[in-house]
């Protein structure tokens, strides 16, 4: 395992995903009885340029609990904001390579959420915000979301899958985009998804306006790994054949990657991406499109969730709902990968 968690989904190979995988199951299990000095003295520095409830939540509570201790930096007001060399402001930015060599001089990892208006909604731009994080410090660096990948919710959501739906190989995940009010969105959720499940051999269903598709780069990744594993990957534009028969249906929004800018300071094309988004209001879950999928199916998001417009209150309320399985799964996903990063001994 690389001693970052940048984006696993990626570049760790299918048998050590598995093996973090199991690992995080059985580490569930004893938490918090027999995990309390698990992370005893470590400090993680926090550092989230976006709003959050789960990631932030979980993580200090699951630091808290195992013995460490959470430092939450606001980047825009409580620090000089980390910046890459091009976007520097004398004594209201601090060069990244600086941030990073300083905290991991006092603390034992870095964990940053990066996504989006912090990045001027260039794709890959906050990406590549924590690669420079990760390339000068000398503690592991954590990505709690960025505009590319969301390792650790993909990792609950795996976990979430395994309990529910048992051995992966095989089983039917349609991952479909979802219509919402609000295009601001990142792809990163149904990216590292797709990496993970792939990994899992699942066969998955990709479903979005053909508007809407993934980074080319991560779509080929998938392929290649399903090659290796027996996954199956299946795009399709018509949200209801992505549906039918699958025993996961994991329907979220995300914008569209033709309409955001390529240049830093070039502004997004709100018009282009709203209209994208108006012609596909009907991509909504709710207790007819359940109905589709199989027997027992369950519907997942990584929240929050646009009730009414990405899915019904009748559905994420409802007996076929686990998002709230998942979102428990968070703080037992990133547990696991803070031990496996700081100490790995406690894992096994
Ligand atoms: N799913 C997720 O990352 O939630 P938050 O944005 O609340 O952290």
């Amino acid at each position: 395992m690389n001693s970052h968690w940048l984006a696993p989904d990626m570049t760790m190979s299918a048998a050590d995903y598995l093996a973090l995988l199991d690992a995080a199951l059985a580490f569930k299990q004893r938490y918090p009885a027999q995990t309390g000095a698990a992370l005893q003295g470590k400090t993680i520095y926090f550092l989230f340029y976006n709003a959050s409830l789960r990631t932030r939540s979980s993580f200090q509570t699951g630091l808290a609990r195992m013995g460490g201790n959470a430092i939450v930096l606001d980047p825009h007001h409580a620090i000089y904001t980390p910046a890459l060399p091009e976007a520097e402001i004398p004594y209201t930015t601090e060069r990244i390579a600086d941030v990073a060599r300083v905290l991991s001089s006092y603390g034992d990892a870095i964990a940053i959420r990066m996504y989006g208006e912090p990045a001027g909604w260039v794709y890959g731009a906050a990406h590549r915000h924590l690669e420079a994080f990760a390339r000068s410090s000398r503690v592991p660096v954590i990505n709690m979301e960025c505009d590319r990948f969301h390792p650790c919710q993909a990792l609950a959501d795996m976990m979430t899958l395994r309990e529910r739906l048992g051995d992966l190989a095989g089983r039917r995940l349609c991952i479909s985009w979802a219509y919402s009010g609000s295009w601001h969105k990142p792809v990163a959720v149904p990216q590292s998804l797709l990496l993970a499940a792939a990994k899992a051999g699942m066969d998955i269903t990709l479903a979005h306006p053909a508007s809407f598709g993934l980074d080319p780069e991560v779509m080929d990744r998938a392929r290649q790994v399903a090659g290796q594993t027996g996954a199956r990957v299946r795009v399709t534009h018509d949200f209801l054949d992505g549906v039918n028969g699958a025993q996961a249906v994991y329907a979220k929004s995300w914008c569209c990657l033709a309409h955001l800018p390529t240049r830093h300071g070039d502004p997004v094309d709100e018009r282009a991406m709203q209209r994208a988004f108006e012609r596909h209001r009907d991509w909504r879950v709710d207790a007819d499109v359940m109905r589709l999928s199989g027997t027992d199916a369950g519907y997942l998001h990584c929240l929050p969730a646009d009730r009414g417009q990405e899915v019904t209150d009748e559905v994420i309320d409802g007996a076929s709902s686990w998002v709230f399985q998942q979102a428990a799964n968070r703080l037992h996903a990133q547990n696991a990968v803070m031990a496996r990063l700081l100490n790995p001994g406690c894992l096994a």
